[in-house]
């Protein structure tokens, strides 16, 4: 019992509803709990078992509701605890689960832990987060004073200074996004205490914002500055940071343990390794479920995300095969291709014009055949796009405008230089609406949508696709339909193949004296290709993208997963 309980999700698909662009029930132009509500049929009828939601908590938005004012009450923009509750019970009842965000590596500076953090050095919670003076020998407050050299994620320095009491606080994130302090105990049990309330309202578990975050090195020391970049990176010092272990198995003890019912824990982790990622999911360790890991959505950039280059397709085998094998035995992988902070998957991997549904396709029979638990992002059952933004005027996310600012009035770069940088990998291309109907707005809202919803949801959107047997939609469902029913799917050996192929991505899954072989060309040209076994070509297939099977060789984008008995 204990065994399947621990096992439930490796059978299980996820869906991440980012609620803004979701669905709006209220005509404000921003999606909202209701509008969540109104589509749990649809949920259903697509198959996933599992929902996470991004934040809906009480937030002053200026990271989109990951800068959180009160972890306890759902942001009017969104609905109500009561709505809330709705949402819970309407998944249960149609025996999905809810995972919420759980976001405290930092909160909002509008938090009234905050709040009381800064209205004096001697406040009790002043240790509640990361409050240092003015570099030795520097004025406080002048450019270059601040404690360590560290940037933001969201540009400028990671720290803020704070005239009332003269010192600075530091924010990985924006500056309205004050880091905790996880140093400090009470810290620790007011977000474990937080945690088993949500709990005990029904939520089923959490996927962790920048969990790997929490444990800093309290020398906070200075970091290398690469590239002619302004600032220094501070990862060594808080990446999987010393404490970092200690605190989630803590988490799992004071939160987790002891708890009846199949939960699931999931911790984004930028920059962990492999090696480390197999210690925090390893069941007997008592950490997380899954983490989130990065290396595959960095490889089309040049260490930073402004700075796009091609994929090799080499790469990506490399990359993700390594995570197949480092946590084959120890630990579980999740999958991902999209999220709300990565751009459309079918435009940065496939082909989103001739091939946009032939190639979205093909992507997401490659990740969901891996062995691990797949997350789909709202829209990409649709094989949504990237947009193309007009002006930064038509941006919204701080992290892009921030960006731009920067480039253009400290680093003096041309605008149109900038903007034709920014464009394949910002987080907006994810956050335009769900394309739900050909109608205005796509459906999404009767009112003036907070960010443009994409010109083409009159060519792709939910309605036409649900209708249609051969849609983005119909293949997503027959790929969940496949993890639940197929044991090899959910639990079978992988082995990747081909590793020096540029255009052929292949591997097998094999289980129980039968053997899966899947194959993505991840071009517009034909492929003959050769694994040295010419007996797979009459093997059955199970799954295609084109309507007729065309044995080992490759069409334009074709996917295809064949499967053999061993016996
Ligand atoms: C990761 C989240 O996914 C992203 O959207 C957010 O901006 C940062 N963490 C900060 O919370």
């Amino acid at each position: 019992m204990r065994q399947a309980r621990r096992d439930w999700f490796r059978s299980a698909v996820v869906y991440q509803v980012y609620p803004r662009s979701f669905a709006d029930s209220n005509g404000d132009g921003i999606g909202d709990i209701p509008g969540i509500i109104g589509k749990l049929d649809y949920l259903k009828r697509l198959g996933v078992d599992v929902v996470w939601l991004s934040p809906v908590y009480r937030s002053p938005h200026d990271d989109n509701g990951y800068d959180i004012s009160d972890y306890q009450d759902i942001d009017p923009v969104f609905g109500s605890l009561a709505d809330l509750n709705e949402l819970i019970a309407g998944l249960h009842q149609r025996g999905m689960k809810l995972i919420m965000d759980l976001v405290v590596n930092h909160t909002s500076d509008e938090h009234p832990w905050f709040a009381e953090s800064r209205a004096s050095k001697d406040s009790p919670k002043r240790d509640w987060y990361w409050w240092r003076p003015a570099r030795p020998g520097c004025q406080p407050g002048v450019p270059g004073a601040e404690p360590n050299n560290w940037g933001s994620f969201f540009s400028g320095p990671a720290w803020q200074y704070d005239e009332a009491t003269g010192e600075y606080f530091l924010h990985l994130f924006s500056k309205k996004q004050p880091d905790l302090n996880w140093e400090n105990a009470e810290v620790r049990a007011a977000v474990y205490s937080m945690m088993n309330w949500w709990l005990d309202r029904g939520v089923d578990g959490f996927r962790m914002d920048v969990i790997n975050f929490i444990s800093k090195d309290p020398s906070l020391p200075d970091g290398p500055v690469r590239g002619g970049g302004l600032y220094g990176d501070g990862a060594a010092s808080f990446i999987s940071g010393p404490r970092i272990h200690e605190y989630l198995h803590e988490m799992h003890e004071q939160v987790f343990s002891g708890r009846d019912g199949a939960l699931l824990t999931v911790g984004e982790m930028p920059g962990v390794t492999v090696e480390d990622a197999a210690l925090f999911t390893d069941p007997e360790r008592a950490e997380v479920d899954m983490v989130f890991q990065f290396e595959h959505v960095g490889l089309d950039h040049d260490g930073s995300k402004w700075k796009p280059k091609r994929l090799r397709l080499t790469d990506l085998k490399a990359s993700l095969g390594r995570w197949q094998d480092g946590l084959a035995e120890r630990g579980w992988n999740s999958l991902y291709w999209g999220n709300h902070d990565q751009p459309r998957v079918v435009s940065r991997f496939g082909d989103d014009g001739a091939y946009r549904e032939t190639s979205a396709k093909m992507l997401a029979g490659i990740l969901h055949l891996h062995r691990g638990t797949p997350y789909i992002y709202q829209g990409e059952e649709l094989g949504m796009t990237n947009m193309a933004f007009a002006s930064i005027a038509e941006h919204r996310d701080i992290e892009v405008l921030n960006h731009y600012r920067e480039a253009t009035e400290t680093l003096n770069e041309a605008p149109a230089v900038v903007l034709a940088a920014i464009a394949p990998l910002n987080r907006d291309n994810a956050r335009t609406p769900v394309q739900w109907v050909a109608g205005p707005d796509g459906g999404f809202t009767t009112g003036t949508p907070w960010i443009a919803v994409n010109p083409n949801a009159a060519e792709i959107n939910a309605e036409e696709q649900a209708g249609q047997d051969d849609s983005v939609l119909n293949f997503y469902r027959r790929l969940i339909a496949l993890r639940h029913g197929m044991p090899i799917v959910a639990q079978g050996d992988f082995t990747m193949l081909l590793p020096d192929d540029e255009s052929v991505y292949a591997f097998t899954r094999t289980y129980e004296g039968t053997e899966l072989l899947v194959l993505g060309n991840f071009t517009p040209r034909e492929q003959t290709v050769d694994i040295g076994d010419p007996l797979w070509a009459g093997a059955e297939r199970i799954l295609g993208n084109y309507p007729d099977a065309h044995g080992l060789d490759l069409r334009a984008w074709e996917f295809t997963a064949l499967i053999r008995s061993t016996n």
